[in-house]
């Protein structure tokens, strides 16, 4: 998989190149957690509506985590401090949030990147592209578990998360399987941060992962999700 490190984006107009290429790195001024906070909040109500992540809050920080301080059905649970697999951010919601903000309060030490992928690049054939739209696969959420495709409608979204989505036959598991191939394939890019970089994902589009981390690296990230 070859990896290349992306570009900044000009800094006074961080939403063009979000709509071009589906990610946008706005590197912000902030000089403490506080105002990095509040620049992040300040993009996201110009996108859109806030929405809760799992663990239902508006704003959260994000720190690597062991699988025993995850979330049970996270990716963090399954993978820990490994690599996190390329997902859709809310996956196990019937309709993902549009789009994803991180910012970046605190790099840490080893400092673990964010990668990122656009699913359009993946070279799905029509043929391909209807079985993703055509095949129904299930999405765990405990008691709200639910079929649904993993392209929707006329190729709204891509919805992928391994730690959520399921099989139910063998239309659904060679479909997914297909995913995951294009994906190792992929060329994805690779955000290594620094203090007070904001990273805006259409989460429609683009795919999201992590290298691997380490405990007690420090490294800190703020999210918000919005609606759109
Ligand atoms: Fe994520």
């Amino acid at each position: 998989m070859a990896e290349r490190d992306i570009a900044i984006s000009d800094t006074r107009q961080p939403l063009g190149p979000l709509a071009e290429r589906g990610w946008s790195l706005h590197c912000g001024e902030g000089v403490d957690a506080d105002a990095t906070v509040s620049e992040l909040s300040k993009l996201g109500d110009r996108l859109g509506t806030r929405v809760p992540g799992r663990a239902g809050s508006l704003e959260e920080v994000i720190e690597p985590q062991g699988t025993d301080d995850a979330h049970p059905r996270s990716l963090s649970a399954r993978y820990g401090l490994g690599a996190l697999p390329f997902h859709t951010e809310l996956s196990h919601r019937t309709r993902p949030c549009r789009y994803l903000l991180l910012g970046c309060i605190d790099p840490g030490a080893l400092t673990a990147a964010t990668i990122l992928l656009d699913w359009r690049t993946l070279g799905f054939s029509s043929q391909e592209l209807d079985l993703l739209e055509g095949t129904a696969v299930l999405v765990r959420s405990g008691r709200r578990s639910f079929y649904a495709t993993i392209l929707a409608p006329g190729g709204v979204f891509l919805r992928y998360d391994p730690s959520c989505l399921e099989a139910v036959d063998k239309r659904g598991r060679i479909a997914l399987a297909l995913v995951e191939d294009r994906i190792a394939a992929g060329s994805p890019q690779v955000h290594h941060w620094h203090r007070a970089d904001i990273l805006i994902i259409d989460n429609w589009r683009v795919l999201h992962g992590r290298s691997s981390s380490d405990r007690g690296s420090g490294r800190r990230l703020a999210r918000i999700l919005i609606d759109a």
